[in-house]
Protein backbone atom coordinates (compact mmCIF):
# COMPACT_ATOMS: atom_id res chain seq x y z
CA UNK A 1 0.00 0.00 0.00
CA UNK A 2 1.41 3.37 -1.08
CA UNK A 3 1.35 6.40 1.40
CA UNK A 4 -1.51 8.79 0.61
CA UNK A 5 -0.78 12.55 1.20
CA UNK A 6 -4.61 13.27 1.25
CA UNK A 7 -6.94 11.80 4.19
CA UNK A 8 -7.26 7.86 3.92
CA UNK A 9 -10.56 6.64 4.35
CA UNK A 10 -10.55 3.60 7.05
CA UNK A 11 -13.48 1.45 7.60
CA UNK A 12 -14.10 0.21 11.04
CA UNK A 13 -16.53 -2.75 11.59
CA UNK A 14 -18.43 -3.83 14.52
CA UNK A 15 -21.46 -5.35 15.75
CA UNK A 16 -22.50 -1.92 17.41
CA UNK A 17 -20.58 0.19 19.82
CA UNK A 18 -17.92 -1.46 20.85
CA UNK A 19 -15.39 -0.42 17.77
CA UNK A 20 -16.45 3.04 18.79
CA UNK A 21 -12.92 4.02 21.16
CA UNK A 22 -10.87 1.63 18.22
CA UNK A 23 -11.55 4.38 15.46
CA UNK A 24 -10.93 7.38 17.93
CA UNK A 25 -8.17 6.68 19.07
CA UNK A 26 -6.51 5.93 14.96
CA UNK A 27 -8.13 9.31 14.45
CA UNK A 28 -6.72 11.32 17.26
CA UNK A 29 -2.84 9.28 16.44
CA UNK A 30 -3.14 9.33 13.17
CA UNK A 31 -3.90 12.66 11.73
CA UNK A 32 -4.38 12.12 7.88
CA UNK A 33 -7.34 9.59 8.15
CA UNK A 34 -10.57 9.83 8.13
CA UNK A 35 -12.93 6.99 9.35
CA UNK A 36 -16.34 5.70 8.09
CA UNK A 37 -17.72 3.36 11.30
CA UNK A 38 -20.29 0.06 10.83
CA UNK A 39 -22.42 -0.45 14.03
CA UNK A 40 -24.09 -3.55 12.51
CA UNK A 41 -26.91 -3.21 14.75
CA UNK A 42 -29.22 -5.62 12.48
CA UNK A 43 -26.96 -8.44 13.01
CA UNK A 44 -25.89 -7.64 16.63
CA UNK A 45 -24.51 -9.37 18.95
CA UNK A 46 -22.17 -11.26 16.98
CA UNK A 47 -21.23 -12.94 19.86
CA UNK A 48 -24.22 -15.93 19.60
CA UNK A 49 -23.76 -15.77 16.04
CA UNK A 50 -22.51 -19.52 14.14
CA UNK A 51 -19.08 -18.74 12.64
CA UNK A 52 -20.40 -19.37 8.97
CA UNK A 53 -23.14 -17.02 9.20
CA UNK A 54 -21.00 -14.36 10.37
CA UNK A 55 -18.36 -14.64 7.91
CA UNK A 56 -21.06 -14.69 5.33
CA UNK A 57 -22.51 -11.58 6.58
CA UNK A 58 -18.95 -9.70 7.04
CA UNK A 59 -18.10 -10.40 3.22
CA UNK A 60 -21.39 -8.29 2.25
CA UNK A 61 -20.85 -5.31 4.35
CA UNK A 62 -17.42 -4.84 3.22
CA UNK A 63 -18.69 -5.69 -0.26
CA UNK A 64 -21.65 -2.62 0.77
CA UNK A 65 -18.84 -0.07 2.47
CA UNK A 66 -16.64 -1.12 -0.72
CA UNK A 67 -19.28 0.32 -3.02
CA UNK A 68 -20.12 2.90 -0.22
CA UNK A 69 -17.17 4.55 0.90
CA UNK A 70 -14.24 2.82 -1.37
CA UNK A 71 -11.94 2.76 2.14
CA UNK A 72 -8.14 2.14 1.65
CA UNK A 73 -8.55 -0.41 4.74
CA UNK A 74 -11.16 -1.62 6.70
CA UNK A 75 -10.27 -2.73 10.85
CA UNK A 76 -12.32 -4.98 12.17
CA UNK A 77 -12.93 -3.37 15.14
CA UNK A 78 -14.57 -6.30 16.82
CA UNK A 79 -13.00 -9.50 18.36
CA UNK A 80 -15.37 -12.27 17.28
CA UNK A 81 -15.71 -10.87 13.72
CA UNK A 82 -11.69 -10.93 13.96
CA UNK A 83 -11.28 -14.65 15.18
CA UNK A 84 -13.79 -15.69 13.35
CA UNK A 85 -13.60 -13.76 9.80
CA UNK A 86 -10.42 -12.21 8.89
CA UNK A 87 -8.61 -14.88 6.82
CA UNK A 88 -11.66 -15.36 4.95
CA UNK A 89 -11.63 -11.62 3.98
CA UNK A 90 -8.25 -11.47 3.22
CA UNK A 91 -8.86 -13.88 0.76
CA UNK A 92 -11.96 -12.21 -0.60
CA UNK A 93 -10.85 -8.84 -1.05
CA UNK A 94 -7.87 -6.95 -2.30
CA UNK A 95 -7.48 -4.71 0.50
CA UNK A 96 -5.61 -4.58 3.68
CA UNK A 97 -7.37 -5.88 6.86
CA UNK A 98 -6.77 -5.19 10.77
CA UNK A 99 -8.22 -7.50 12.91
CA UNK A 100 -8.18 -7.22 16.30
CA UNK A 101 -7.94 -9.97 19.00
CA UNK A 102 -7.17 -10.24 22.92
CA UNK A 103 -4.47 -8.53 23.98
CA UNK A 104 -2.70 -11.67 25.57
CA UNK A 105 0.65 -11.27 24.49
CA UNK A 106 1.10 -7.76 25.91
CA UNK A 107 -0.86 -9.12 29.25
CA UNK A 108 2.06 -11.56 29.52
CA UNK A 109 4.31 -9.43 29.48
CA UNK A 110 2.66 -7.15 32.48
CA UNK A 111 1.10 -10.06 34.85
CA UNK A 112 4.23 -10.52 37.48
CA UNK A 113 1.80 -13.50 39.25
CA UNK A 114 1.26 -15.44 35.83
CA UNK A 115 -2.48 -14.96 36.34
CA UNK A 116 -4.24 -13.42 33.38
CA UNK A 117 -8.31 -12.57 33.58
CA UNK A 118 -9.56 -12.60 30.11
CA UNK A 119 -13.40 -11.04 29.77
CA UNK A 120 -14.97 -11.57 25.96
CA UNK A 121 -17.73 -13.22 24.02
CA UNK A 122 -18.32 -16.91 24.43
CA UNK A 123 -17.76 -17.39 20.84
CA UNK A 124 -14.07 -15.72 21.18
CA UNK A 125 -13.03 -16.99 24.16
CA UNK A 126 -13.87 -20.94 22.87
CA UNK A 127 -12.13 -19.79 19.46
CA UNK A 128 -8.97 -21.90 18.43
CA UNK A 129 -6.99 -18.52 17.72
CA UNK A 130 -7.59 -17.35 21.44
CA UNK A 131 -5.66 -20.85 22.55
CA UNK A 132 -2.76 -20.86 20.15
CA UNK A 133 -2.42 -16.68 21.14
CA UNK A 134 -2.44 -18.16 25.07
CA UNK A 135 0.26 -21.27 23.75
CA UNK A 136 2.51 -18.61 21.58
CA UNK A 137 2.82 -15.76 24.01
CA UNK A 138 1.32 -16.86 27.75
CA UNK A 139 1.94 -20.45 27.83
CA UNK A 140 3.35 -20.12 31.78
CA UNK A 141 0.40 -18.08 32.76
CA UNK A 142 -2.65 -19.44 34.30
CA UNK A 143 -5.81 -17.91 32.34
CA UNK A 144 -9.22 -17.16 33.74
CA UNK A 145 -12.18 -16.95 30.79
CA UNK A 146 -15.10 -14.73 31.89
CA UNK A 147 -17.82 -14.62 29.16
CA UNK A 148 -19.60 -11.63 29.76
CA UNK A 149 -22.71 -11.24 26.91
CA UNK A 150 -25.33 -9.65 29.66
CA UNK A 151 -22.52 -6.93 30.00
CA UNK A 152 -22.03 -6.06 26.25
CA UNK A 153 -26.20 -6.33 26.05
CA UNK A 154 -26.06 -3.34 28.19
CA UNK A 155 -23.08 -1.35 27.04
CA UNK A 156 -24.89 -1.41 23.68
CA UNK A 157 -28.28 -0.69 24.45
CA UNK A 158 -28.32 1.83 27.44
CA UNK A 159 -24.99 3.44 26.83
CA UNK A 160 -26.53 6.97 28.13
CA UNK A 161 -28.05 4.78 31.17
CA UNK A 162 -26.09 4.52 34.73
CA UNK A 163 -24.70 0.80 34.89
CA UNK A 164 -25.38 -1.89 37.10
CA UNK A 165 -22.37 -2.45 38.80
CA UNK A 166 -23.26 -5.75 40.29
CA UNK A 167 -22.26 -7.70 36.89
CA UNK A 168 -18.78 -5.92 37.30
CA UNK A 169 -18.44 -6.32 41.17
CA UNK A 170 -19.20 -10.43 40.38
CA UNK A 171 -16.69 -10.61 37.42
CA UNK A 172 -13.73 -8.63 39.79
CA UNK A 173 -15.14 -11.37 42.11
CA UNK A 174 -14.01 -13.97 39.96
CA UNK A 175 -10.77 -12.39 38.95
CA UNK A 176 -10.02 -11.93 42.57
CA UNK A 177 -10.16 -15.42 43.55
CA UNK A 178 -7.88 -16.56 40.69
CA UNK A 179 -5.54 -13.93 42.03
CA UNK A 180 -5.07 -12.71 38.30
CA UNK A 181 -3.26 -9.38 38.36
CA UNK A 182 -3.91 -8.70 34.85
CA UNK A 183 -7.18 -8.64 32.51
CA UNK A 184 -7.47 -8.15 29.01
CA UNK A 185 -10.53 -6.74 27.31
CA UNK A 186 -11.18 -9.13 24.59
CA UNK A 187 -14.55 -7.84 23.59
CA UNK A 188 -14.31 -3.99 21.99
CA UNK A 189 -17.07 -3.09 23.92
CA UNK A 190 -15.97 -3.25 27.13
CA UNK A 191 -13.81 -0.24 26.62
CA UNK A 192 -16.54 2.01 26.97
CA UNK A 193 -16.95 0.87 30.70
CA UNK A 194 -13.19 1.82 31.54
CA UNK A 195 -14.29 4.58 34.34
CA UNK A 196 -16.07 2.06 35.65
CA UNK A 197 -13.82 -0.71 36.05
CA UNK A 198 -11.36 1.99 37.11
CA UNK A 199 -14.59 2.84 39.85
CA UNK A 200 -15.11 -0.58 41.06
CA UNK A 201 -12.12 -2.60 40.74
CA UNK A 202 -9.68 0.55 41.91
CA UNK A 203 -6.21 -0.62 41.01
CA UNK A 204 -6.91 -4.96 41.87
CA UNK A 205 -6.01 -5.22 37.84
CA UNK A 206 -4.30 -3.98 35.47
CA UNK A 207 -6.69 -3.55 32.42
CA UNK A 208 -5.21 -3.98 29.36
CA UNK A 209 -6.99 -3.69 25.92
CA UNK A 210 -5.34 -4.02 21.78
CA UNK A 211 -6.16 0.39 20.37
CA UNK A 212 -3.10 1.07 20.65
CA UNK A 213 -1.70 -2.26 19.16
CA UNK A 214 -4.59 -1.37 16.23
CA UNK A 215 -3.60 2.11 15.68
CA UNK A 216 0.00 1.06 15.29
CA UNK A 217 -0.71 -1.65 12.46
CA UNK A 218 -2.78 0.77 10.80
CA UNK A 219 -0.43 3.34 10.68
CA UNK A 220 2.26 0.66 9.94
CA UNK A 221 0.07 -0.41 6.43
CA UNK A 222 -0.55 3.32 5.74
CA UNK A 223 3.42 3.65 5.44
CA UNK A 224 4.73 0.27 4.14
CA UNK A 225 6.38 -0.49 7.54
CA UNK A 226 7.95 -4.02 8.69
CA UNK A 227 5.16 -5.80 10.61
CA UNK A 228 7.71 -5.91 13.05
CA UNK A 229 8.19 -2.49 13.80
CA UNK A 230 7.62 -0.22 16.05
CA UNK A 231 6.50 2.90 14.71
CA UNK A 232 6.06 6.12 17.41
CA UNK A 233 2.49 7.36 16.97
CA UNK A 234 2.44 11.42 17.67
CA UNK A 235 0.96 11.95 20.87
CA UNK A 236 -1.49 14.43 20.01
CA UNK A 237 -3.49 15.99 22.69
CA UNK A 238 -7.66 15.89 22.14
CA UNK A 239 -7.81 19.50 21.04
CA UNK A 240 -4.97 19.09 18.44
CA UNK A 241 -6.43 16.08 16.43
CA UNK A 242 -10.70 17.08 16.79
CA UNK A 243 -12.55 14.05 15.76
CA UNK A 244 -15.34 15.86 14.24
CA UNK A 245 -14.92 16.38 10.38
CA UNK A 246 -13.56 12.91 10.16
CA UNK A 247 -15.67 10.32 10.85
CA UNK A 248 -19.13 9.26 9.79
CA UNK A 249 -21.48 6.38 11.54
CA UNK A 250 -23.61 3.98 9.55
CA UNK A 251 -25.62 1.71 11.07
CA UNK A 252 -27.23 -1.45 9.44
CA UNK A 253 -30.97 -1.09 10.89
CA UNK A 254 -33.87 1.60 11.16
CA UNK A 255 -34.03 -0.27 14.71
CA UNK A 256 -32.80 2.10 17.20
CA UNK A 257 -32.05 4.98 14.73
CA UNK A 258 -32.46 8.24 17.09
CA UNK A 259 -30.56 6.38 19.59
CA UNK A 260 -27.67 5.06 17.55
CA UNK A 261 -27.56 9.23 16.12
CA UNK A 262 -27.70 10.47 19.46
CA UNK A 263 -24.38 8.06 19.85
CA UNK A 264 -22.82 9.69 16.54
CA UNK A 265 -23.35 13.14 18.18
CA UNK A 266 -21.97 12.19 21.79
CA UNK A 267 -18.72 11.01 19.91
CA UNK A 268 -18.97 13.97 17.16
CA UNK A 269 -19.26 11.94 14.01
CA UNK A 270 -21.63 12.84 11.32
CA UNK A 271 -24.74 10.35 11.24
CA UNK A 272 -24.98 8.68 7.69
CA UNK A 273 -27.90 6.64 8.49
CA UNK A 274 -28.31 2.91 7.01
CA UNK A 275 -25.97 1.01 4.80
CA UNK A 276 -28.77 -1.95 3.43
CA UNK A 277 -26.65 -4.52 4.01
N1 LIG B 1 -17.64 -6.08 20.15
C1 LIG B 1 -17.60 -7.47 19.82
C2 LIG B 1 -16.25 -8.10 20.17
O1 LIG B 1 -15.25 -7.44 20.29
C3 LIG B 1 -18.65 -8.39 20.33
C4 LIG B 1 -20.01 -7.95 20.66
C5 LIG B 1 -21.07 -8.89 20.16
O2 LIG B 1 -21.22 -10.02 20.67
O3 LIG B 1 -21.74 -8.48 19.22
O4 LIG B 1 -16.15 -9.31 20.27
Amino acid sequence: MTYHSAPLTIAFVDSGIGGIPYMTHALRHIPDIRGVYLADNGFFPYGIREPEELSERLVSIVRKLREQSDPAMVVLACNTASVVALSELRSRFPIPFVGTVPAIKPAALHSRRRRIGVMATEQTLKDPYLDSLIADYAADAEITRVPATGLIEGIEHRFFDDMDGDLLESIGAQFDRADSDTVVLGCTHFIHLEHAMRAKWGSRFRVIDSREGITRQIFRLMNNLPADSYPRLPELPEHEAPVAGRAMMLISSAEGLDYYRRIADHFSFSFGGILDV
